[in-house]
């Protein structure tokens, strides 16, 4: 393990403040001023899915986000040509393709890179021709990520939410598939970022692959602002990534 790991970025993802606003229909709370106050927190970038049903990030509030941020924003999508078109005329930082089933609660599981091959391949051909940084969610898999080498796609975001809805062994066992396929990620020139059910007791163990250089989280962090409030929550959150990170790039006393 390197001494000195690379610096780790911090996304938030501001779906559940979209979702929150949408349980009333009106305009609070806004999931904008949410990713404004998340910058001033800390975070190096924001989240956001829109998904096909609109259930809780709308087109307006990717235009305004586009319009409004200051850091980058990396936009969820599954591959459809709908969300490519979206893509291409908002032209965020980033993209992340993600699978997306409409009766799912959450993205539930990795995207299928070497089944959907030939209908991922004009998808990231386009955005990355657009100069979008294409990521792929993916599950801690090698041939998953063999395939997104073969696709062209620079980045992988490898899905955490197994290794954090697990407990003890099999949590243990979910986590050394993500300590494998980090290290994996590294020997195929893949750039690592990893997300999906992340909180204060799982980050740090993720946090300390010196190989990930970007988390995406979203759900915990919102819902730990309802009582310590949002720049508290992710203030928290990223002394503890940057703790485990610290730890971990500490060559061990003999
Ligand atoms: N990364 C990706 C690709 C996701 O789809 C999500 C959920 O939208 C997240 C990260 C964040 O997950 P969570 O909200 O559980 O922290």
């Amino acid at each position: 393990m390197s001494e000195h790991p690379l610096p780790l970025r911090l996304g938030v993802n501001i779906d559940h403040v979209a979702t929150i606003r949408n349980a009333r229909g009106g305009v609070f709370p806004d999931p904008v001023e949410a990713a404004k106050l998340s910058e001033q927190a800390g975070a190096d970038g924001i989240t956001a899915h829109l998904r096909e049903d609109r259930r809780h990030i709308s087109d307006k509030d990717i235009e305004r986000l586009i319009e409004k941020l200051s850091v980058p924003l990396n936009f969820e999508m599954a591959p459809t040509s709908e969300m490519l078109e979206i893509a291409l005329k908002h032209q965020p930082h980033a993209a992340c393709l993600v699978p997306e089933k409409r009766e799912e609660r959450t993205t539930e599981g990795g995207l299928d890179v070497a089944g959907g091959f030939n209908h991922l391949k004009p998808i990231v051909d386009k955005l990355r021709n657009a100069g979008i940084r294409v990521s792929l969610f993916i599950e801690p898999d090698p041939v998953q990520m063999d395939a997104a080498v073969a696709l062209g796609a620079p980045v992988i975001e490898l899905h955490t939410g197994a290794y954090c809805d697990a407990r003890q062994v099999e949590r243990r066992q979910h986590l050394d598939r993500i300590i494998s396929a980090a290290a994996h990620s590294a020997e195929v020139g893949l750039e690592c970022h990893a997300g999906h059910g992340l909180t204060y007791d799982t980050v740090g163990a993720v946090a300390a692959l010196p190989e990930v250089l970007e988390l995406n989280i979203g759900h915990f962090l919102i819902g730990e602002a309802i009582f310590s409030g949002l720049e508290s929550a992710i203030k928290r959150m990223r002394a503890r990534m940057d703790t485990a990170r610290a730890e971990a790039g500490t060559p061990k006393s003999t």
